[in-house]
């Protein structure tokens, strides 16, 4: 083992405990569980205020290049195909600056990247999915602003839920949702080994 995975172990043991240790190792070894999140879009909508001001607004496919600068680690072309597919992705800018996203589906629960395929919605549900707020402004309420106002849009549109999927050691993600109204409502259940993946059948968790 290299120190780097060491001190990874030991600092997810520390600040997140065994249980936390024990869903990620299941998890580099190809078993992964995922919970589903579920939020009816005839329950109220609250406000979810951030302390940093923030204006929220679509991304353009003009604006490629900013999200770029907010989000590295992703590739012009990908993000120009997902916005020519369809996808939306809702933006919270400081400054005139990037520092929130989330994206969202109308289509199916894209599931590509880790499961090889995307899973279908039903009708009158949206998928949200890739939420990321910079580092250096995290717990300022902007992924749940962002939330609050793809929620908005999509009741608008007269849809009647919005899902999304999280792994469960994801605690701020969790909570930022929480506070949006969303529900964990199924646990989804996948081995992979290599190019091969098994589904389990979907797992209801009972309010
Ligand atoms: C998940 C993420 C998008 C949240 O963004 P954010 O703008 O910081 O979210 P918010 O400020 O709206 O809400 C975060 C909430 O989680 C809480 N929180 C932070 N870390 C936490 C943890 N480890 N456990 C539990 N709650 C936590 C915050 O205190 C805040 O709750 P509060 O308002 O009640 O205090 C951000 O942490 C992120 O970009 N993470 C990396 C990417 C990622 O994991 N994306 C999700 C999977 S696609």
């Amino acid at each position: 083992m290299s120190d780097p995975l060491l001190s990874r172990v030991w600092r997810t043991l520390q600040e997140e405990g065994l249980r936390s240790f024990w869903l990620k190792s299941i998890d580099a070894l190809g078993y992964r569980r995922l919970y589903l999140l579920r939020r009816p879009l005839a329950e109220p909508i609250l406000d979810c205020p951030t302390t940093l001001p923030v204006a929220i607004g679509w991304l353009t496919l003009e604006d490629v290049q900013a999200y770029l600068v907010f989000r590295p680690d992703a590739s012009s072309h990908d993000v120009t195909q997902q916005l020519l597919r369809g996808d939306r992705c809702l933006v919270a800018r400081h400054n005139d600056r990037i520092v929130g996203a989330i994206w969202g589906s109308s289509e199916s629960i894209r599931m590509q990247r880790s499961l090889g395929r995307d899973l279908p919605l039903a009708a009158g549900e949206a998928y949200q999915f890739d939420a990321y707020t910079l580092p250096e402004v995290r717990g300022m309420g902007i992924a749940s602003a962002l939330s609050v106002a793809w929620l908005r849009h999509l009741r608008d549109e007269a849809c009647v839920a919005a899902l999304l999927l999280t792994v469960p050691w994801n605690g701020a993600h969790l909570r930022c949702y929480a506070k949006a109204g969303y529900r964990v409502t199924a646990v989804v259940r996948y081995v992979r080994l290599g190019p091969w993946r098994y589904v389990f059948p979907l797992q209801q968790v009972t309010p």
